[in-house]
């Protein structure tokens, strides 16, 4: 055999062993991801959570820690991709939803959660008058996209590469896919992400019938890449301007305070999506509001035809889930804390990673790591990033006892403490060392 020489067979190498260890070490999730592949295609139904040789398969969860099938316990900072907020069965979640239950979960007809939560967001998000809920944060684009369409009586929307909203409305990340060919037929129109200059032109371009500009604060799947504050504003400035509806996506960000990162951001949108965690972190959940000329469209009875139902959009699990989340769980301290150690750990990996291409973008409670000798800004930097080196890294975090998104994104947890992280800071600096040659 000719000997290994160049930085990326070696990193192949590495890779090689680490899945080999993994593979051998994992016999239980194995057998349960053969019997899977027939009847699933690729195994799973969730195309996110497949990696090869094959997926992990997940027991249970308690607090802060997840245990797999082959009975390997891990800190999880994966977090449900950001829906676990709480943590795994937080105790007043878990009792709402008991209570909840016990009570019958299938009654057909309105009941006394849906109120009481929509009043909690609407006094908590000042852009949002009036809100509805459905079963996901894509059913609530979706439904928010015709929602605006209807309002406006136009057709394009302006979304960013890079940008996703869900698997049917999934902008691309290496710069030319014009988007998936999975994505809901919308007149979508794909402006690059952060260039101000950009957004004006095609605005302009499409005025006379933009719909909507629709756009991540911070753009989770693609890496945990942040929007700047000036080009948030110009969105803000140019929707008014040619009177298109400015909606945010923050299906994932609205994690960074309890009025999500708008509200740390100071700029108001018309229309806002939210969803994972508010249905407890474990519940499926969706919500779109906004302006109460806009939502009214939909008020039943109302002239225009617009109408927004579903079986499941106020499930009365999901609701007393969302209740207490709102009541008693996500409060303003909490989601500061949260905030703040996001904050800290992400200043502790820039630390630990200097002199290393590793890279850490995100905020707050997100974050992504990266490796990569240049600058991570766009989704087409973090294409061009070392695949194969996250994914090394995510093997030997795995077999260290942590969970990520095989992606390197980190998503905190509200019950995760100080010294659980500083045990994966310390994991992350042994991984740059011993990893020395491949990361520097
Ligand atoms: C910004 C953003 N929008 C929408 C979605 C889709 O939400 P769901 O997976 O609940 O359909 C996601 C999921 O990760 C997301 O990150």
């Amino acid at each position: 055999m000719a000997p290994i020489t160049s930085k990326l067979e070696k990193i192949a190498a590495a890779l090689a062993t680490a899945r080999a260890t993994y593979s051998k070490t994992n016999p239980k999730s194995f057998q349960i991801h053969k019997e899977s592949v027939g009847t699933l295609p690729g195994g799973t139904t969730r195309n996110v959570l497949h990696f090869k040789p094959f997926p992990v398969i997940l027991a249970s969860g308690k607090g802060s820690y997840l245990t797999d099938v082959d009975g390997h316990k891990y800190l999880d900072l994966c977090a449900e991709y950001s829906a676990g907020l709480f943590g795994h069965s937080h105790p007043v979640i878990t009792k709402a939803m008991h209570d909840a239950i016990d009570n019958g979960f299938a009654l057909g007809g309105a009941n006394h959660f849906e109120g009481r939560m929509a009043q909690l967001f609407c006094s908590r998000f000042p852009s949002i008058d009036k809100i509805r809920f459905s079963n996901s944060g894509t059913e609530a684009n979706l439904t928010a996209l015709a929602l605006v369409k209807a309002y406006t009586k136009r057709n394009t929307i302006l979304v960013f590469r890079g940008g996703y909203h869900g698997g049917l409305a999934t902008f691309g990340k290496d710069g030319k896919v014009a988007g998936s060919v999975m994505n809901a037929p919308h007149k979508f129109v794909i402006a690059p992400y952060n260039d101000i200059e950009a957004l004006e032109e095609i605005v302009e371009e499409h005025k006379d019938d933009l719909a909507c500009i629709f756009l991540e604060l911070m753009q989770g799947s693609s890496g945990c890449l942040p929007a700047n504050v000036d080009f948030i504003k110009a969105t803000r400035a140019k929707a008014t301007e040619v009177r298109a509806v400015l909606m945010f996506d923050e299906v994932m960000t609205s994690r960074m305070s309890t009025g999500g990162l708008q509200g740390l951001l100071g700029v108001t949108p018309d229309m806002t999506t939210l969803g994972k965690y508010f249905g407890g972190g474990g519940q499926n959940f969706g919500a779109f509001g906004g302006r109460d000329e806009i939502m009214s469209m939909i008020e039943p009875g109302h002239p225009g035809g617009a109408y927004h139902s579903g079986t499941y959009n106020n499930n009365v699990t999901t609701m007393a889930a969302g209740v207490a989340v709102l009541e008693e769980v996500w409060t303003e301290k909490v989601a500061t804390e949260l905030y703040q150690m996001g904050e800290w750990l992400q200043d502790e990996l820039r630390r630990v990673a200097e002199g290393t291409i590793l890279q850490v973008t995100g905020v707050g409670s997100l974050m992504t790591l990266h490796f990569s000798s240049k600058a991570i800004i766009s989704a087409a930097d973090v294409q061009e990033s070392v695949a194969e080196l996250k994914e090394l890294f995510f093997f030997d975090m795995l077999r260290r006892g942590f969970f990520l998104a095989q992606r390197g994104m980190i998503s905190l947890m509200t019950v995760t403490s100080k010294a659980e992280l500083e045990t994966f800071v310390e994991a992350v600096g042994q991984f740059l060392e011993e990893r020395h040659e491949l990361v520097s």
